[in-house]
């Protein structure tokens, strides 16, 4: 007899053949010769039901105490037409074998439907969950998506470190990474922090993006990319923030923002595209209990054309706009999640490429435009989230880059051997950095960016 996934199951072609199954009751309704149960094994968001007759099974009287949401079994049966609505097909079962019990009034899960708020502090049994389940799948799609859409291109995926001795975004929100004794810190003569007594000889941090470590790797082998995890000790509280979360990088050789803004559009639209196909199933039911329309809007982001506009078209488009935002609109400002809401939902309702920020609010490895105002920067802004993408051209001259740390404030010492690269044989090269967990937010329709994360970490709060 076969043992098989549900996923593989429910479908009417495989009626009239034996299987074995094993999986968790999600429900269980019993009466005294029949007793129908609802068995989820995480393949599939549907659950196959089972039918248990007395006549069919050996002790059915011991077994229904113990046949409660949440053990997990294992059942062989004819698989039927279902008579019933709701399910093409059901397992008439004809052996039953309880692997663990779950007592049910001290199970966290009940039938009901549980707060978000209340799922993230049972994380461990979080997964259980239609909806949870529904995201965990979606999210393991999507990130082999994105491995085969760049593989497909001949882009080489580089593991760049996630301890690192340099502030990419020169943002300083970095994570210190130390064995020093916090108890006893040793001072050096100046009464300053020793930190040739720590671990790597050196301060070390967490990486906040693996931009500038991949960066080499493009200026000697051309387009390659990096699928990492990175971290920032910002202290924001908001819906689409994490201390640590995962970001796709690529970085692109001989190329400019046109090329940049090209592979961002075909990478959103690949991605989508094989989800819609992959999980039709999670898709339906997130369309249905977690925001309607989510179907239409991602076949939008494969069909339709992504809206291209300047910095300053943004800013005059906020300006003249009916509008009250709570952060004020100018020349300038960087734009807050309501302004790039207002742009991608109410001024334009697709996603929209902004380009050419003020250089004062961006990185310091930005291109200059000839305007010595700018930078040849790119944000891609979806509705619901806001900023999904961030990237931009890379100044390869290496006067106007050195110039621009010093501008900044940053240390030049840090990043001699970045400089190197700009030195011998320079070449343009423009990347992004695509937030994962934005993408995930982005593609299940949940509103909370702690919902799409296994184990979210955000300011005082490291559950598990
Ligand atoms: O715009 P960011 O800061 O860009 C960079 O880090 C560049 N070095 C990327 C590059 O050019 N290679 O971050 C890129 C994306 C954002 O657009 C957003 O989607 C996501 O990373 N992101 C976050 N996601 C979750 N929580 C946070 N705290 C995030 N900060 C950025
Ligand atoms: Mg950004």
């Amino acid at each position: 007899m076969t043992e098989i996934k549900i996923s593989e199951l429910l479908n009417k072609d495989k009626a009239g053949k034996i299987y074995k199954i094993k999986g968790w009751i999600r429900t269980a309704r019993q009466s005294k010769n029949i007793t129908f149960l609802e068995i989820n094994d995480g393949s599939v968001i549907n659950n196959l039901q089972i039918i248990l007759e007395e006549k069919n099974i050996e002790n059915y009287e011991s077994l229904l105490d113990d046949l409660t949401t949440g053990s997990s079994i294992e059942i062989e049966g004819l698989l039927i037409e279902s008579p019933a609505k709701g399910q093409e097909v059901e397992l008439s079962a004809s052996r039953i074998k309880i692997i663990g019990k779950c007592p049910s009034d001290l199970y966290p899960l009940q039938k009901k439907r549980h707060s978000f708020e209340y799922l993230r502090s049972i994380l461990h049994l979080r997964s259980r969950t239609n909806t949870q389940g529904a995201v965990v799948r979606i999210r393991s799609t999507l990130s082999f998506s994105i491995h085969k859409f760049f593989q497909e291109r001949g882009f080489l995926y580089i593991q760049t470190p996630i301890i690192t001795g340099s502030d990419c975004e020169g943002a300083g929100e970095m994570f210190r990474v130390t064995t020093l004794d916090l108890a006893n810190i040793q001072k050096n003569d100046e009464g300053l922090v020793d930190y040739n007594e720590d671990f790597f000889g050196k301060q070390t941090f967490l990486t906040v993006s693996g931009q500038l470590n991949v960066e080499p790797f493009c200026c000697s082998l051309g387009n390659v990319y990096t699928f990492g995890p990175t971290f920032r000790a910002e202290k924001s509280n908001t819906s689409r923030h994490c201390s640590e979360f995962w970001m796709i990088e690529p970085e692109i050789a001989f190329a400019g923002l046109k090329e940049n803004m090209e592979l961002a559009e075909d990478c959103l639209k690949y991605i989508m595209n094989e989800l819609l196909i992959l999980r039709e199933e999670d898709l339906n039911f997130l369309d249905k209990w977690v925001e309607n329309g989510l179907i239409t809007k991602l076949k939008n982001i494969v069909n339709k054309s992504f809206k291209h506009i300047t910095y300053a078209e943004a800013i005059d488009i906020l300006a003249n706009s009916k509008q009250q935002f709570e952060y004020p609109v100018f020349w300038g400002t960087d734009l807050q999640a309501e302004h790039e809401r207002y742009i991608t939902e109410k001024a334009f309702d697709c996603p929209v490429i902004v380009t050419n920020y003020p250089k004062e609010i961006k990185a310091f490895y930005m291109r200059l435009d000839d305007d010595e105002k700018t930078v040849s920067a790119m944000d891609v802004l979806v509705p619901g989230v806001g900023e999904i993408v961030g990237g931009s051209v890379r100044e390869e001259r290496e006067d106007v880059l050195i110039r621009r740390i010093k501008e900044m404030n940053l240390n030049i010492e840090d990043y001699i051997w970045y400089l190197e690269l700009r030195k011998f044989g320079t070449i343009p090269h423009a990347g992004f950095g695509l937030g994962f967990d934005r993408l995930v937010q982005y593609s299940t329709g949940m509103t909370n960016i702690r919902d799409v994360i296994p184990y979210p970490r955000t300011p005082k709060n490291a559950l598990f």
